[in-house]
């Protein structure tokens, strides 16, 4: 099978502007402001597209994402459609979790399903080591082909989930609204808990370090379930961990982008956790997070953010997407460097004009 079979054939849109998307991004994550803020959304591979929906049929997400072939194409497929300024590899945050020995399954209409799950220090105790050259090779390999294809024109983002996150499905077994299982085990034992904590640490730490050797550009930590936790438990259960993975990706040279899902109340623990950037949720008000950075003058403060448009707005009328995108430009203003996205994934039923709208919006500020 080649990379060559499926999707469109040419970039939808042609860029003029002297800077390719990669120099733009790469830049804003240095925290310069460029022409116009670099553009991609979270979660745009692999979900609203009729072209990822043909290659699903007949196929598993999982074994689309164990093909490198087949992960690379669905990674490009959003970028040629929309010329968006970064790719982000197609993979999911389980794959951790996965490789420490728990069953992984995606059930239509459920989502994820992990088993056994945990309960108690011994089957903490009982969890593999995964060794990402051997476990993850094929997203190593998926990075490496995109990186070839993007040939410098496009930056190459790789991710992984924060250890509460991946806690959270180990112990609940899948989604959850109430996260019962998860606090049980968090405040009952917190001594089995810290170990968790501390083998997924070293478990994401090394896949993101592998994902940067592989070819990625920068990574992502995604920390979808954070907003659940009280600032003060955030910080007990799960801010250390967040900060030694940051440490060791940017001692070794990486950029690393923060998301804390519904986080306002967590944000100065984001501001001091060391990121090179924050990626906010829609709910956070730009203004207030800048004016909170400003007051971080020391250096060690993320100098860029990324978000914030409401994903649901890409349902609203073109028209109202794009003011949308012209107020939140105005309200950065130049003040910080902004990379344009979502405020949380998008969603599966997104209609492609909304998307289109978002990123011709974008285009247009330049
Ligand atoms: O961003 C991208 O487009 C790259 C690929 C990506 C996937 N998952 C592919 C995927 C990324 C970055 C993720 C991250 C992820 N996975 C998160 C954190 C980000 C977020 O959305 O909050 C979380 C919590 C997961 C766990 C997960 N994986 C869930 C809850 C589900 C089921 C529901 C869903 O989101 O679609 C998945 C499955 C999954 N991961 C799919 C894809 C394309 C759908 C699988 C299918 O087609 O059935």
């Amino acid at each position: 099978m080649t990379e060559r079979t499926f999707g469109l054939a040419q970039p939808r849109y042609l860029e003029s502007a002297s800077m390719n998307g990669r120099e733009r991004m790469l830049a804003a994550l240095k925290g310069k402001t460029v022409d116009r803020p670099p553009v991609w959304m979270m979660r745009q591979a692999g979900r609203t597209l009729p072209e990822y929906r043909a290659i699903r049929a007949g196929r598993s997400f999982l074994e689309v994402m164990h093909d490198p072939a087949i992960a690379s194409e669905v990674t490009l497929q959003p970028v040629r459609r929309f010329g968006l300024d970064a790719a982000i590899i197609f993979c999911d945050i389980l794959i951790v979790p996965a490789a420490m020995g728990l069953n992984l399954e995606f059930i239509k209409g459920t989502g994820p399903v992990l088993g056994p799950v945990l309960r108690d220090a011994a089957d903490v105790a009982a969890l593999k080591t995964p060794v990402a050259e051997r476990d993850y090779a094929y997203l190593l390999e998926a990075l490496a082909r995109t990186k070839e294809e993007l040939a410098g024109q496009t930056a190459l983002l790789g991710f992984a989930g924060a250890p509460l996150t991946l806690a959270s499905y180990m112990i609940e077994g899948g989604s959850t609204r109430t996260f019962t299982e998860l606090k049980s085990f968090l405040f009952g034992q917190p001594e089995a808990a810290a170990e968790l904590f501390d083998k997924l640490a070293d478990a994401v730490g090394d896949l993101l370090l592998a994902q940067l050797a592989a070819g990625a550009d920068a990574v992502q930590l995604f920390d979808t379930w954070a907003g659940e936790l009280s600032a003060e438990d955030y910080e007990r259960f799960a801010m250390p961990y967040n900060r030694r993975i940051i440490a060791r990706v940017r001692q070794a040279g990486g950029t690393i982008m923060l998301f804390l899902r519904n986080g306002a109340h967590l944000m100065d623990a984001a501001i001091e956790s060391g990121a090179s950037g924050l990626a906010l949720d829609w709910r956070m008000d730009v203004d207030t997070i800048i004016q909170r950075l400003a007051e971080h003058q020391d250096g060690s403060a993320p100098n860029v953010l990324q978000g914030n448009l409401d994903p649901a707005a890409l349902f609203a009328p073109p028209e109202q997407i794009r003011e949308r995108v012209r107020r939140l430009h105005a309200t950065v203003d130049g003040r910080i460097a902004h990379i344009m996205n979502l405020g949380h994934g998008l969603h599966p039923n997104t209609p492609l004009t909304g998307i289109e709208a978002f990123v011709e919006a974008v285009k247009e500020l330049g």
